[in-house]
């Protein structure tokens, strides 16, 4: 028994804010933006929340798949952003969506949560436990982002992306590979809210996300390619029998280094991070959906998709359409 993806959906915040409106903002210029990273623009919520751009693009997947809400069995949330502390976002977009049999909550893996939402659905739905499963990585990291510090806040921007899983004879997931290095977590985090219970008398204020770039850089091209590499290995494939390579939409820089690693044209690795920016787990839903709706992936293609981010954490999953 196999799983596959059956729907994908994505939703993204109204409001545009390109290079040039945070130039305004921060002492920054297109031309930095775009030539360290490849972003353009971002969009930015006004109205919208973690929720209910999540819940807008799991509807979106839903429909895609022609399966109603009250199917659902397992629904499953990536966030680092979530709009509540409790409960999670999960059990919010379950009632938006009357997903009423589901069994719902959140994980944080960061920039790898779609990922691990999808090793961890693979694993339910081939137990028998659940015949399938809604995936939905969902960020508001503009409410998460200093917004005076310019070496973070152009890097990312809000959205959603979704998927439905179901168990599958023929064709669906190959392989994967995912790992985790919690001694690196420095490297990448954002603080919670101080402590202010009688004894800590906690002071300060929330904290921001932190990073420290040419780190995570080659953190990434360094570990992105091996784990590609494993995950193919696993499932019994070369590079160049993959259609296409769907990565975390970080830098496109890293993108451009990891498509060279692995000796692929640049054309095989879609890339939104112009449109998007970073939008931590919904990066690589959002580009799924996005190309789905495109008419871009046709049965029997074979995919990669392959993310990484703070914890640190890594991952590749490797798939036939
Ligand atoms: N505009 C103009 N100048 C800037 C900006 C900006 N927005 N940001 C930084 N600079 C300046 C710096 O101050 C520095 O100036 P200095 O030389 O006078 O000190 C100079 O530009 C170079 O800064 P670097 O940090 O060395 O720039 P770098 O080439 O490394 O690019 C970047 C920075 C884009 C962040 C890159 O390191 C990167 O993409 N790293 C990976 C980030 C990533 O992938 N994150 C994904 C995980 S996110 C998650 O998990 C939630």
């Amino acid at each position: 028994m196999k799983v596959r993806i059956t729907g994908t959906g994505w939703e993204l915040p109204e409001y545009e804010a390109d290079n040039n409106y945070l130039s305004t903002i921060v002492e920054t210029s297109d031309e930095w933006i775009t030539e360290r990273t490849g972003i353009r623009k971002r969009h930015l919520v006004k109205d919208e929340t973690t929720t209910s751009l999540a819940a807008g693009a799991a509807k979106k997947a839903l429909l895609n798949a022609g399966m109603k809400a009250e199917e659902i069995q397992l629904l499953i949330v990536a966030t680092i952003s979530s709009d509540t502390e409790t409960p999670s976002t999960a059990c919010q977009v379950q009632a938006l969506l009357g997903a009423a049999h589901a069994v719902a909550f959140d994980i944080n893996a960061a920039c790898s949560g779609f990922l691990y939402a999808v090793h961890i659905a693979e694993a339910f739905i081939k137990s028998g436990m659940y015949e399938n499963a809604l995936l939905i990585g969902a960020e508001t990291l503009s409410k998460l982002v200093d917004w005076t510090d310019r070496g973070t806040c152009v890097l990312f921007g809000d959205g959603a992306g979704a998927a439905v899983l179901t168990a599958s004879e023929s064709q669906g997931i190959l392989s994967q590979s995912i790992g985790s290095n919690g001694s690196k977590w420095e490297v990448l985090s954002c603080a919670g809210r101080p402590n202010q219970n009688p004894l800590c008398q906690g002071e300060g204020t929330p904290g921001y996300l932190r990073m420290d770039g040419q780190e995570v850089f080659k953190f990434a091209v360094k570990t992105v390619p091996i784990c590609i590499e494993d995950a193919l290995k696993k499932a019994g494939l070369s590079p160049d029998e993959v259609t296409y390579f769907l990565l975390h939409q970080a830098n496109r820089r890293i993108i451009q280094s990891v498509a060279k690693r692995l000796k692929q044209p640049e054309e095989r690795f879609p890339m939104n991070i112009d449109q998007c920016a970073n939008t931590s787990a919904a990066s690589l839903p959002i580009l799924l959906a996005q190309m789905n709706e495109q008419g871009r992936l046709h049965p029997g293609d074979r995919l990669v998709l392959s993310g990484f981010g703070a914890g640190l954490t890594w991952g590749a999953c490797v798939l036939e359409w």
